[in-house]
């Protein structure tokens, strides 16, 4: 599976928020809303005050669906699992620029495996970080929350960082948008310039996803 090319809406619903006990199912789920992305939050409790899945799920999960595996490493050692996390099925992995150590290295090597690689940048990280590293990326994530937790608030701040990315990487690249995302926030982020809507809360928070990730559809204008 492929990230889709740079140029749609889309919505890349966050597993952090569904029942663990029923992941495929609930996967299933927003695939019939025709979802192509679905997003794998992986935490190593060391990154991030939080553990969720390592490679071994991934890699049942992969049995399972076909849709486009998006893996937000929130783990110190990127470079050490990233192409555990590939093998195991994942189709692009984000890494976080705060614990990059070589990150256009990194990047190379997810592209000589098979994937697409993204760089991510936490709430208190400045775009400075990521200027030159923007560009050899398939898709930039800004966090508008602190990582490591799903329904938290959106930090609008944050957000305002995607207007100064979408001058730095184009139309090509995707740039995608993590943290408190829902029908209020949605407008504000697209119109800043991004494209691609994580939402864990408020779409595996409610009871209806369809009609969840419909409404988070129509407040992204699609
Ligand atoms: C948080 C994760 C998010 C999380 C977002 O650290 O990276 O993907 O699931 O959750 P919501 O959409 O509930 O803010
Ligand atoms: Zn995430």
């Amino acid at each position: 599976m492929r990230l889709p090319k740079a140029g749609t809406i889309e919505v890349a619903p966050s597993i952090l928020s569904a029942d663990f006990a029923r992941l495929a199912d609930e996967i299933s789920e927003v695939e019939k809303a025709g979802v192509k992305i679905i997003h794998l939050d992986v935490m190593d409790g060391h990154f991030v005050p939080n553990i969720t899945i390592g490679p071994v799920v991934v890699a049942k999960l992969r049995k399972c669906s076909d849709l486009v595996f998006d893996a937000h490493l929130m783990i110190s050692e990127p470079g050490k699992y990233a192409p555990e996390f590939i093998k195991a099925g994942a189709d692009h992995i984000t890494f976080h620029i705060e614990v990059a150590k070589e990150p256009f290295k990194l990047i190379d090597e997810i592209h000589e495996l098979g994937a697409t690689a993204g760089i991510c940048l936490n709430p208190e990280t400045s775009v400075d970080a990521i200027e030159k590293v923007a560009c050899a990326c398939d898709m930039v994530l800004v966090m508008t929350v602190h990582p490591g937790f799903g329904g938290q608030q959106f930090m609008a701040d944050a957000a305002g960082k995607i207007i100064r990315i979408r001058e730095i990487v184009g139309s090509d690249i995707r740039i995608e948008v993590d943290g408190g995302i829902s029908v209020e926030t949605t407008a504000i982020v697209v119109s800043h310039g991004a494209d691609t809507l994580v939402a864990g809360n408020a779409i595996f928070g409610q009871k209806d996803r369809l009609s969840a990730i419909e409404a988070i559809r129509k407040a992204a204008g699609c």
